[in-house]
């Protein structure tokens, strides 16, 4: 499959069916919308794109606003799911905490490649509350938790060492301790109110199917690809 450029040309006819053996994985998917819960739908899905996708299965797109309307993403770790939303952690002084924190609202986008399939998460965003967060940062790695101390995340720094010298300033305070959660190291969950799956199909033709919260339960509607 010779390619000249860095981005890929649309396949052609013999690039798909060259491609087809490589992706029978994703053609071989059994039933796909299984359920009528989007919930049991996405640990369904998860589930399933563990089995191929065994390196951050849980990375996702994250978008936030900021304060005029240009919209920012980055990759987080989803940390929890359950019929409340979506979780992840980070630090509340970053870019996305601020962001947050002033529009309370986000999307999420799951694309796990070697399934070729995506997850699209959007709607408003709570904290989690402290007794949460403490749960869950007591659970992370001894260099995580000292990390968060010493990473002032989304500002400037001026070199590696700083960071260095942090770290071993805080491992000094820490020493033979429990490390506690910093204030500003926090969870926020993301309560959806339209919840996308996508699957590939040949030519493009691909399955759309959206569910989207209303007052007696989750509405669905397939789209066109
Ligand atoms: C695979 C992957 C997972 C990541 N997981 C997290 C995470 O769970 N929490 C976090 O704060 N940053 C995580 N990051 C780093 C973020 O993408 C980002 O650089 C950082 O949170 C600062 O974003 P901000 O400046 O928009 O606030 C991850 C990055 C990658 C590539």
């Amino acid at each position: 499959m010779a390619d000249d450029g860095l981005i890929p040309k649309t396949p052609s006819e013999a690039q798909y069916s060259a491609a087809k053996e490589a992706y029978s994985v994703a053609e071989d998917q059994g039933e796909v919308f299984a359920s009528d819960d989007p919930y049991e739908i996405f640990v369904d899905w998860f589930q399933f794109a563990k089995r191929f996708e065994p390196n951050d299965t849980n990375a996702m797109s994250v978008a936030t606003v900021d304060s005029t309307g240009l919209p920012n993403v980055r990759i987080l770790l989803l940390k929890d799911v359950s019929d409340r939303g979506f979780s992840f952690y980070s630090n509340s002084e970053s870019t996305k905490g601020l962001e947050l924190a002033a529009n309370p609202q986000a999307a999420l986008c799951f694309h796990w490649k070697t399934v070729r399939r995506q997850v699209r998460i959007r709607g408003p965003v709570s904290e989690l509350s402290a007794e949460e967060c403490d749960a869950y940062f007591a659970e992370r790695a001894r260099g995580s938790q000292i990390g968060a101390w010493a990473s002032f995340q989304s500002r400037p720094i001026e070199n590696r060492e700083l960071l260095d010298q942090r770290i071993a300033d805080y491992e000094e305070i820490y020493r033979d301790r429990d490390v506690p959660r910093p204030d500003n190291w926090k969870g926020w969950i993301v309560h959806p109110q339209e919840i996308e799956f996508w699957i590939n199909r040949p030519y493009r033709l691909h399955e759309r199917l959206v569910f989207e919260q209303e007052a007696d339960g989750w509405k669905q509607t397939y789209l066109y690809p």
